[in-house]
C-alpha cells in the first residue's frame, strides 16, 4: 500500500453501483485500488474529488438511469473543474465511445476486464485534459485466447468497507458467459467464461476468514459450470470446490449464485446435502415455461427437462429451496405461451422468482433476429399476474414455517428499524435461514453474524417474524 503523508487531506470518491453481485464486487476492487491511491469514501455526491457510476446493460432502464444521473452531475462538473467522473462495468463495454458522445464531461470509461487500471486511467485523464477509454476486445475481434486475456482478473484486491456486511462476502470463483442466452448482453460485456484456479479461490476465502467473514456467496454468471483443469489433467469441479471451501475455518455458511439448469449434476447436489455449511438455497432461472419460447431463448433445456432437474434437486437435497428468473414479454410470446410460465410456476414452488419484462439489448441475437412484438402494456400485465401468483406461493409455503423452529445467520439491522426515543437495547433484527428465508425478530445488536435460534410466529410473503429462543446461551458465550 502507498504511503500517505499524514497531512495530505485524502480525495473523496463517490461511487454508485447498479446491477448483479459481480458489479457490487468489481466495486470493492475499484475502492480497495483508489484507497491505495489517496482516496476515501464519501456518501454525499457534492464533497467527492471523484464520482464513479459502477453501471449494468441487462435492461435499458439500468442505462438510462445513469444516462440521468451523468446528466445531473454535469452542473456540479461545471462548478468543479477538477472533479474526476467515470463510468465503469458493463455499460462501458457496452456503449464505449458513445458515453463520452452523449456525456463529454466523463473523464474515464472503463470496461469490467479492466477495472484494475481505474487509478492510473483517473491520473492520466487529469494530466492529458483528455477522457480515457479502457475495454475489453470484443468477442469477434481476435482468438479465443486473445479475448480472454483482454479481461483482467484483479481479485486479489478486497476493501472490506463496501462489503454487504464485515462478515458477508462475494467470491468469485468464474468470470464471463459463453452460453449466448439469444436475449443476453453479459457474454459481450463479460467476455468468455474462465473458471478462476481453486487453489486461488481457497486462499481468498481462507483471508476472508481472517477478516472476520462468516459469510461467503461464490459467484458466477453461471456458478454451476465451473470446471478448473491443472495442467497434470486433474479437474475440480463446484462440488470439489465446495468441499474445500468447507474445510476453511471461520467460513460458516457457503452460497452459490447462479447457476444454470443444464449444469445441475448429481455430484453437485450431493455435495450441497452432504457438506453442512453450504447453504440449502439454489437460484436456477427457468427463464420461460414455453418450449417455443426457450427454443427462441437458446436455453438449450426443455420445460420438461427443467422439471426433471427440479425434481432430481428435491429428492436429493431434503429442506432445499429454489428461485428463479423469468423473462416476460420475450418475442414471440404468445398468451399461450406466457400461460405454460404461469403453469411452471404454480407447479414449481419456487421460493421466489425475480420476474423481468423484455428489454431488446442491441448486440444480441434476439434483437437482430427477432421483433420485439409484445406490446409494454402486455408486458406489464404479465409480470404483474406471474409476480402475484409468486408471491401467494411464496406466502403459502413460508406460512408453513409457523411455530416451528429455524436456525438463522443474523445479518444486520432489519432495514425498518429506527431506533426510538428511550430505546431499550433491542433492535429489530434480520437474518437468512439455512434455506435463504429472510428472518426477522428482536434482538440485541450484538448478535449479528451469529447463529441463534428463532422461533417462527408470522410470516408475509417475503419475511418470517420470530422470536429468538436461545438468545441468554447466546449473550453468555459472547
Ligand atoms: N431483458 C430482460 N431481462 C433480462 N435478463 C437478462 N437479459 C435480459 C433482457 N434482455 C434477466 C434474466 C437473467 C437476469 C439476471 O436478468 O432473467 O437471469
Ligand atoms: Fe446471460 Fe444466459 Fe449467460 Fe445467464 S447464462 S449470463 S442469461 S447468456
Amino acid at each position: 500500500m502507498a504511503d500517505q503523508p499524514t497531512s495530505h487531506p485524502r480525495k473523496k470518491l463517490y461511487i454508485e453501483t447498479v446491477g448483479c453481485q459481480m458489479n457490487v464486487l468489481d466495486s470493492e476492487l475499484v475502492v480497495a485500488r483508489l484507497r491505495d491511491d489517496g482516496y476515501e469514501l464519501t456518501t454525499d455526491i457534492e464533497e467527492a474529488d471523484a464520482i464513479l457510476y459502477n453501471t449494468c446493460s441487462v435492461r435499458q432502464h439500468a442505462e438510462d438511469k445513469i444516462y440521468s444521473a451523468l446528466g445531473r452531475i454535469k452542473q456540479l462538473k461545471k462548478r468543479k473543474p477538477e472533479l474526476s467522473i467515470g463510468v465503469l462495468g458493463c455499460m462501458a463495454q457496452k456503449d464505449q465511445n458513445l458515453i463520452l458522445k452523449r456525456a463529454p464531461h466523463v473523464d474515464i470509461v472503463v470496461g469490467p476486464g479492466q477495472l484494475a487500471r481505474v487509478p492510473e486511467l483517473l491520473t492520466i485523464a487529469k494530466a492529458e485534459a483528455k477522457p480515457q477509454l479502457a475495454v475489453s476486445l470484443a468477442r469477434t475481434a481476435g482468438s479465443r485466447d486473445d479475448v480472454t486475456s483482454s479481461f483482467d482478473n484483479y481479485d486479489s484486491d478486497r476493501e472490506p468497507s463496501v462489503r454487504p456486511s464485515p462478515f458477508q462476502a462475494y467470491l468469485r470463483v468464474m468470470m464471463g458467459c459463453d452460453k449466448f442466452c439469444t436475449y443476453c448482453i453479459v457474454p459481450s460485456v463479460r467476455g468468455p467464461e474462465q473458471s478462476r484456479p481453486p487453489d486461488g479461490i481457497v486462499a481468498e476465502a481462507r483471508a476472508l476468514a481472517g477478516q472476520g467473514v462468516k459469510e461467503i456467496t461464490l459467484i458466477g454468471q453461471t456458478v454451476n459450470s465451473y470446471k478448473f483443469r491443472e495442467p497434470d489433467g486433474r479437474t475440480t469441479r463446484l462440488s470439489d470446490l465446495l468441499a474445500r471451501l468447507h474445510d476453511v475455518e471461520g467460513v460458516e455458511r457457503i452460497k452459490f449464485i447462479t447457476n444454470f439448469p443444464n449444469d445441475m449434476t448429481d455430484d453437485l447436489l450431493q455435495a450441497v446435502r452432504d457438506l453442512p455449511k453450504v447453504s440449502r438455497y439454489i437460484h436456477v432461472p427457468a427463464q420461460s415455461g414455453c418450449d417455443l419460447v426457450l427454443k427462441r431463448m437458446k436455453r438449450m433445456y426443455t420445460v420438461g427437462f427443467y422439471e426433471d432437474m427440479l425434481a432430481r434437486l428435491r429428492e436429493t437435497i431434503p429442506g432445499s429451496s429454489v428461485s428463479s428468473d423469468f423473462i416476460v414479454g420475450f418475442c414471440g410470446e404468445t398468451d399461450e405461451s406466457f400461460q405454460k410460465t404461469i403453469g411452471l410456476v404454480e407447479r414449481s414452488r419456487f421460493k421466489n422468482s425475480f420476474i423481468f419484462k423484455y428489454s431488446p439489448r442491441t448486440g444480441t441475437k434476439a434483437d437482430d433476429l427477432f421483433a420485439d412484438d409484445v406490446p409494454e402494456e402486455v408486458k406489464k400485465r404479465r409480470n404483474h399476474e406471474l409476480l402475484e401468483l409468486q408471491t401467494a406461493i411464496s406466502l403459502e409455503d413460508n406460512m408453513e414455517f409457523v411455530g416451528r423452529e429455524t436456525t438463522v445467520l443474523v445479518e444486520g439491522r432489519s432495514r425498518s428499524t429506527t431506533r426510538r426515543e428511550g430505546w431499550d437495547g433491542v433492535d429489530q433484527l434480520s437474518g437468512r435461514t439455512h434455506c435463504d428465508r429472510i428472518v426477522v425478530f428482536d434482538g440485541p445488536e450484538r448478535l449479528i453474524g451469529r447463529m441463534v435460534q428463532v422461533r417462527i410466529e408470522n410470516a408475509s410473503g417475503v419475511t418470517l417474524f420470530g422470536q429468538v429462543v436461545t438468545a441468554e446461551r447466546i449473550a453468555s458465550s459472547v
